[in-house]
């Protein structure tokens, strides 16, 4: 078995940098008794399914890296099946460093995060961008998210290459409003249901007699 992420991510230098620090003979175990790696199984995209942004990397005509952030709300970016991904471009500042790289070279890193588990998915793809004029209505209302406001430049298109996960380490937890809100909720109950108690105590019952 052949692990595509390994395949294209272990280059010559990077196998010589495991060569020099002692990794190699671990990382050749990955090479080949794990994997494929090359198609989303349902632990990849029920992760994917909650996710409400991710980091996009494509490289420039001039050979430097880019990386930029999409959001939306959770589940934005879809899969259509295990090797294709897409999402609805919103409107931006208008640079179109994303769609102007992908012009000359389509493939793209993924970086999905999920803070509070802990945990990091990263894809390898090619990605193409469509216009709203070329793209198919019904595949643009489907990447629509709803209840959203945003303005729609385009759709994207994900080819997946490749995905691996990586380990917890260094993640330091985080949370959204909407799950601060939450894990508040109770909590908020019972401050108010104990401020009621004591208003109540504090309320004389009786009028003093002399
Ligand atoms: C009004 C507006 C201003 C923005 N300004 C910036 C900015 O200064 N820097 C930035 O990284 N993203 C900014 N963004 C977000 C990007 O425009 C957005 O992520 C866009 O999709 C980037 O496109 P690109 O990845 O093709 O470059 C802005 C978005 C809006 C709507």
């Amino acid at each position: 078995m052949s692990h595509r992420y390994a395949e294209l991510a272990f280059t010559p230098a990077v196998r010589a940098v495991q060569e020099h620090y002692g990794s190699r003979r671990d990382n050749q175990r990955l090479e080949h008794e794990f994997g494929p790696n090359d198609e989303l199984d349902s632990r990849e995209i029920a992760f994917i399914g909650q996710r409400d942004s991710f980091y996009l990397a494509s490289v420039g005509q001039t050979g430097w890296p880019y990386v930029q952030h999409r959001g939306g709300p959770p589940g934005f970016l879809k899969v259509l099946d295990p090797r294709h991904l897409a999402f609805a471009d919103f409107r931006g500042n208008k640079q179109y460093i994303s769609v102007g790289n992908l012009a000359g070279n389509d493939r793209v890193a993924l970086f999905l995060m999920d803070y509070p588990k802990r945990l990091r998915l990263k894809i390898l793809g090619r990605l193409r961008m469509q216009d709203l004029s070329d793209a198919d209505p019904a595949q643009v209302d489907a990447l629509r998210p709803y209840p959203y406001h945003a303005a729609i430049e385009r759709i994207a298109l994900l080819t997946v290459e490749a995905f691996d996960w990586n380990c917890s380490q260094h993640i330091t937890r985080r949370y959204t409003e909407a799950q601060v809100r939450e894990v508040m909720a109770p909590l908020q109950a019972r401050i108010a249901q104990l401020e009621q108690q004591l208003a109540q105590r504090d309320t004389p019952s009786d009028t003093p007699t002399s």
